[in-house]
């Protein structure tokens, strides 16, 4: 795991601990040996110490944290007497660094006396994206190196640094430009020559006494932390813990870091945040898909379809380095899109985010198109238009006389059979569904539909770009809506019910919002457009069962035309900055066709909102898992946390449920059953979980194993 070789003077100490040399255990205790015998070895002037293959160390063994979570294992290994045997060592120790230094990583590199890295290099603290804040003195080396400002900056939003920005905020001391090994040994090999003793950072105070303000930058901190991470708790401890570092000894300091630590390590926020971490990663796992299932190579996708999907999905492909088509039917519509798309990218231009050179790049791989026999060539079409069954039937079967025999056909429906579309062509193994969330080039959920004869390697091609998109694929079973939008249903007809019954759009979205959702229901339904929901509803009507209630409102607001942000109204009136403003138009025509349907009116608290709108998408989840449609109880929260907005320290809904206790969700659901009707039937596998005193998760654990 770690292994040492002395070069000219210098030992070259090596952590090999694949895939990611990450500090899981055994790895420490190597470095430890290899530090003490170069220092004895009078041979040995100064150390390098560095990772092997593609990067340096990327923090601690998750599974290890895993387990301190729910108090299982010892946990992560305390690297504190390490870290300062490195400082303490009487020989110059240099931390070579390629990759990334992550976590554990960058605070082990900041023990060292200096740091070199090569320009690719990327360093950072992103624990809060585990729950967690450093746990290894991150928050009391970082601050005596880069500044309390920095320091927080970093641990706080877990963003990442380039090499430059490492140097330019003194956590390296160069960057080198040629081999990393042989420039590391030359610069170790001049510190030692110059015989200056070595430099401890926990030493050095400057940087800290930089800051002009201590208890300003502190609140800033605070401020920030809740901003950018809405609800939680281990930025603001991060920032608790850097002001230890300000304000204490070294070692007081390291001691407060670690009951922080601790107090984040154990914390439901944590165990929800690294089962996210996991979940993400088993959703590539997908029956009848293998390491040995070959993905077609993508080069070039068309997508029919230039509205507000087509868009967005256009440059996710163009901003991954693909050529792309776009296809609309009018010159109008292509110029439209074409224009928007320009438009998105000028900002993302003005704000920083992009450059003039990287935008010409990107525009130059989209291709407006007319004809939809420009298609030939593709080899994956992602149709986006209008959701109409029979407009996307004629569509799949024209294209499927156009394109190559090896192209896949892709429709981004929201709700609509994949197996019917299938049926039209003649490659049905070919066809699926890659069903984008909007803005699709910023949302990082793909639901992979999987039709009853798309085939594994067809699955295997979309879950490689997916990838390549960067985006999390989870593949999904053909049922209407497929996972997300199938939870959707009940989600927002609950929260139209709500207001029908006495409460207000507002205060249901406060209430969702409160709860830590991006984004409240009926803000989401104006962002997507009242009209898309209208044409589903019409589309889905066959499969909603007689007598069910149905809301009442939203199609009263299509008929007026108020179709949400597009049209300036929705369930909120917006003005002109685009902010959505309660209008009380809305309450007024909610209140007299209640009052006209005979619904009794009341007041709703903040926690009955959240359990009639949220329990019944985790009813609806249970029902998708029994059925196979989803793979996995945790998919269910991969799809919700990365396309609907659901807040990932919550870990999902299907997390969250096991959170409350199953046994209570199912209280309350056959309470609702009894008060509001059959809509509300517990689903069999939620009441056998309850029953057995199981979670989703111990049923997860146990169909894997
Ligand atoms: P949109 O109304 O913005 O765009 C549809 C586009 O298709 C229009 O530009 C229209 O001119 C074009 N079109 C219609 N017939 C065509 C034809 N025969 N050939 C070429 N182009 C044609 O609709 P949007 O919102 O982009 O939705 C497209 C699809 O994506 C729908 O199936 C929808 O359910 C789905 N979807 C929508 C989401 C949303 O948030 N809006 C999210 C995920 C999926």
């Amino acid at each position: 795991m770690v292994v040492q070789e002395i070069q000219d003077g210098i030992a070259v100490v090596k952590i090999d601990n694949p895939p990611v040399n990450a500090l899981g255990s055994g790895v420490p205790e190597g470095i430890e040996q290899a530090i003490t015998a170069a220092e004895a070895d009078s041979a040995v002037q100064a150390i390098v110490l560095m990772g092997a293959d593609s990067t340096f160390v990327v923090g601690a063994d998750i599974k290890e944290l895993e387990d301190l979570a729910w108090g299982r294992g010892p946990g992560a290994p305390n690297i504190h007497d390490l870290l300062l045997k490195i400082e303490d060592c009487t020989k110059p120790v240099v931390m070579a660094i390629h990759g990334t230094a992550l976590g554990g990583g960058l605070e082990l590199a900041m023990a060292g006396h200096s740091r070199v890295a090569v320009k690719t290099a990327k360093f950072g603290q992103p624990e809060v994206n585990l729950g967690i804040i450093p746990g290894a003195e991150g928050t009391q080396r970082l601050p005596r190196l880069a500044g309390v400002e920095k320091a927080i900056d970093m641990c706080v939003t877990g963003k990442l640094l380039t090499a430059s920005e490492a140097l330019e905020a003194g956590i390296i001391d160069s960057i080198v430009e040629g081999d990393l090994r042989l420039d590391a040994i030359a610069f170790a090999r001049r510190i030692a020559a110059s015989g200056t003793s070595s430099r401890k950072t926990r030493e050095q105070a400057a940087a800290i006494r930089r800051s002009a303000s201590l208890e300003d930058a502190l609140h800033a901190g605070e401020e920030l932390a809740r901003k950018v991470k809405r609800n939680q708790t281990a930025p603001l401890k991060a920032v608790e813990a850097i002001r230890a570092a300000a304000t204490l000894p070294f070692e007081d300091g390291c001691a407060r870091e670690r009951q922080l630590f601790n107090e984040c390590a154990t914390s439901e926020q944590c165990r929800a945040l690294i089962h996210g971490f996991f979940s993400e990663r088993a959703v590539t796992k997908v029956p009848a898909v293998s390491k040995q299932t070959v993905a077609s190579p993508i080069a070039q996708v068309f997508i029919v379809g230039a509205g507000t999907m087509g868009r967005g999905i256009a440059m996710a492909c163009a901003n991954a380095g693909i050529d792309v088509a776009l296809q609309d039917s009018s010159q109008e519509a292509i110029d439209a899109a074409m224009s928007a798309i320009r438009k998105n990218y000028d900002s993302s231009i003005r704000r920083g985010r992009l450059t003039q050179e990287t935008v010409i790049e990107r525009l130059n791989r989209i291709r407006p198109e007319l004809d939809y026999r420009e298609a030939a060539p593709a080899d994956l079409v992602i149709e986006a238009v209008f959701e109409s069954m029979e407009l996307k039937r004629s569509i799949f079967q024209a294209l499927d006389r156009v394109v190559k025999p090896s192209c896949i056909l892709a429709s981004n429906t929201s709700t609509l059979s994949i197996d019917e579309l299938a049926r039209v062509t003649t490659r049905p193994e070919s066809v699926l569904g890659l069903h984008f969330f909007s803005p699709a080039n910023v949302m990082r959920l793909l639901e992979i539909v999987r039709g009853q004869p798309t085939s594994p390697q067809t699955i295997a091609s979309a879950l490689a770009f997916a990838k390549r998109l960067s985006k999390v694929g989870v593949v999904v079973g053909n049922c209407p809506g497929f996972v997300g939008n199938r939870l959707m249903f009940p989600y927002m007809y609950e929260a139209q019910f709500l207001v029908e019954e006495g409460a207000t759009p507002e205060q249901v979205d406060r209430a969702l919002r409160g709860f830590g959702m991006a984004m409240g229901i009926f803000e989401v339904d104006d962002m997507a457009g009242l009209d898309v929901a209208w044409r589903v509803r019409r589309e889905l009507r066959q499969f909603s069962a007689p007598g069910e209630r149905k809301p009442i409102v939203a199609d009263a607001l299509c008929e007026m035309r108020r179709f949400g942000q597009k049209t300036g109204k929705g369930w909120y009136a917006y003005r002109e900055d685009g902010k959505p403003a309660p209008d009380p138009e809305v309450v007024e025509l909610i209140r007299s066709l209640s009052c006209k349907a005979g619904i009794p009116q009341r007041q709703f608290t903040d926690a009955e909102i959240i359990e009639r709108s949220l329990y019944g998408l985790i009813n609806e989840g249970a029902r998708s898992l029994e059925e196979g449609f989803a793979l996995r109880a945790s998919d269910i929260d991969v799809v919700y946390v990365h396309g609907y907005g659901f807040p990932a320290w919550r870990g999902g809904p299907i997390f969250y449920a096991d959170s409350i206790g199953l046994k209570h969700i199912v209280e309350r659901i056959s309470r609702f059953e009894q008060e509001l009707g059959a809509r509300w039937t517990v689903s069999p596998l939620l009441r056998e979980l309850a029953l057995a005193g199981k979670t989703f998760r111990t049923f997860d654990q146990e169909r894997s194993a």
